[in-house]
């Protein structure tokens, strides 16, 4: 049954509305203005939102960004009055499916929400019928070089399988489409696919993400909860970033995934659930378990299939499919028309090595949409931290740097030109490549060592100016600082 949360300060109408729609047998929430709207989003499961726009606290639009942010595939509709319909039609391009205006027909709006959930189920059906790597949210999943057709027949051969999946791979791989792509091609496809992002939950609150509460569970629990463990009953969950939970939590979860049973906070009966368990890291477990930040019985527990996606610099072949992918996309989205990249700006996209991964290649062609006037995509509408590879170029420096990509060892740390790409790269004039010990990993942990080392230097051992002048988010440089074994407090 579809939940619908009706969300107004005028008591009377939300009243009005509620009641139309429970006479259709939707299930009805109510709230009286913005702020109280997001929460209960947040706690609770709706596929529908009707939204004033006027309210206390948060506006409607406000709230409809927070929503969207928090679950895209919630349906909102706006509730406006004829004198607002500017605003109502401004929230439609920030992702509101339609407005009724006011007073509202109860047969207008029985007819609107009955659509728009329709829509809502066609959407899915159709996507999931389409081919095998196109995705519910209208992402296609694309990939031609060899590295990826082997990761897309493995999706495959997974998608069959109730096993558990760990997704590894660098930051802006895909290890979500991954996950999607298993779940949207597997026997639970017409179930939930529920995400949990473990690095983006508090520590206070993840045991009531996962397993949910009872009423006064504890301070703050003013209502009943589901876990998304039970949310996800008969579908997949997709435990993202499961590097970042505590060790206190990897043994609940762990507990839960192999009896596949749990107790929600403050119950005294134990709930069972029928997942499938996808998970996905950047991190290096096996790593973590020799310095006993994870669990090595729930690494194994996870890691029944592990799916390794390659870095994009090592599927050259996938840039340009990606790139015009992309293009197609933005000229949607931004009503452009961008035919075709320049020589040399393709030159360039294929020489970068894209340490950001596809998420860099669509914010870098983004980029472009946004400042190019012309209907091709040229030097001089990537950013500076590719183009400066085309000014290399220019001053004949881009063999050196294309020998440093392929095997960095090699060059002679005396010849002019690769220290000058070494610093265009690197900008930390402290660190050294250690050219004797041939691993990657050993030097670029080193690299970090020394820049967080050199930036807490800087800041005086200050947490949050280290972290904003470094761009660097704050819980990602305490992760490291401990990781590194730096206290900040030898800095102050
Ligand atoms: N093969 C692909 N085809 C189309 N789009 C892709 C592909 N791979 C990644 N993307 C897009 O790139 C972005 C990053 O992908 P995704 O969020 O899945 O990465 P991730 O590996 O989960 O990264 P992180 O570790 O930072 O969470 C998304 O917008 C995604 O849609
Ligand atoms: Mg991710």
């Amino acid at each position: 049954m579809f939940k619908i949360l009706v969300v107004d300060d005028d008591a009377d109408l939300r009243l009005s509305v509620s009641s139309a729609l429970s006479e259709n047998h939707y299930l009805v929430d109510q709230a009286k203005d913005g702020e109280e709207s997001i929460n209960r989003v947040r706690a609770g499961y709706y596929d529908l939102v009707l939204l004033d726009v006027n309210m206390p606290k948060f506006s409607g639009i406000e709230a409809l960004k927070e929503i969207k942010a928090h679950d895209p595939s919630i349906i909102v509709i706006i509730l406006t009055a004829f004198s607002n319909i500017r605003d109502a039609v401004a929230a439609t391009k920030e992702g509101a499916y339609n407005y009724l205006e006011k007073p509202i027909k109860a047969e207008n709006l029985v007819y609107l929400v009955d659509k728009a959930l329709r829509a809502k189920h066609m959407i899915r059906d159709m996507t999931l019928s389409a081919p095998v790597f196109k995705l519910p949210n209208g992402t296609d999943f694309i990939g031609q070089s060899t590295e990826m057709k082997r990761i897309f027949s493995v999706i495959d051969k997974l998608s069959r399988v109730d096993t558990a999946v760990l997704i590894r791979g660098e930051s802006g791989t895909g290890k979500e489409l991954v996950a999607q792509a298993l779940h949207f091609n597997s026997p639970r496809k017409d179930n939930r696919f529920v995400t949990i992002n473990c690095s983006a939950i508090p520590e206070n609150l993840i045991e009531s993400e996962f397993f949910g509460h009872e009423k006064g569970a504890f301070t703050g629990a003013d209502s009943r909860k589901i876990g998304k463990f039970q949310y996800a009953d008969g579908g997949t969950l997709f435990l993202d970033e499961i590097g970042d939970i505590s060790s206190g939590m990897q043994v609940k979860l762990l507990r839960a995934l192999q009896e596949k049973k749990f107790t929600p906070i403050g119950s005294n009966r134990e709930a069972e659930v029928n997942l499938r368990i996808v998970a996905a890291t950047n991190r290096n477990l096996e790593e973590m378990i020799r310095k006993n930040y994870f669990r090595e019985d729930l690494f194994y527990r996870l890691n029944v299939l592990p799916i390794q996606l390659p870095p994009l610099r090592e599927r050259k072949n996938d840039i340009e499919v990606l790139a015009k992918y992309f293009i197609e996309k933005f000229n949607q989205q931004y009503h452009k028309n961008i035919t075709h990249i320049s020589i040399e700006a393709m030159e360039v996209i294929k020489l970068h090595s894209w340490p950001g991964n596809i998420r860099e290649l669509e914010n870098v062609i983004e980029h472009a949409f946004v400042i190019e006037t012309t209907p091709a995509i040229t030097i001089s509408s990537l950013p500076d931290s590719l183009a400066h590879l085309s000014r290399a170029k220019a001053k004949g420096t881009i063999l050196n740097f294309e020998r440093l990509q392929v095997d960095p060892f090699k060059s002679s740390t005396s010849s002019p030109s690769t220290l000058q790409m070494n610093a265009a790269i690197n900008p930390s004039a402290g660190f050294k490549l250690d050219i004797n010990r041939l691993d990657f990993q050993a030097n670029k942990e080193e690299f970090e060592k020394q820049f967080l080392m050199s930036a807490l230097k800087k800041f005086k051992g200050r947490i949050n100016q280290t972290a904003l002048h470094a761009n660097i988010p704050k819980k990602t440089l305490l992760r490291k600082l401990e990781k590194y074994r730096i206290n900040a407090r030898d800095y102050f």
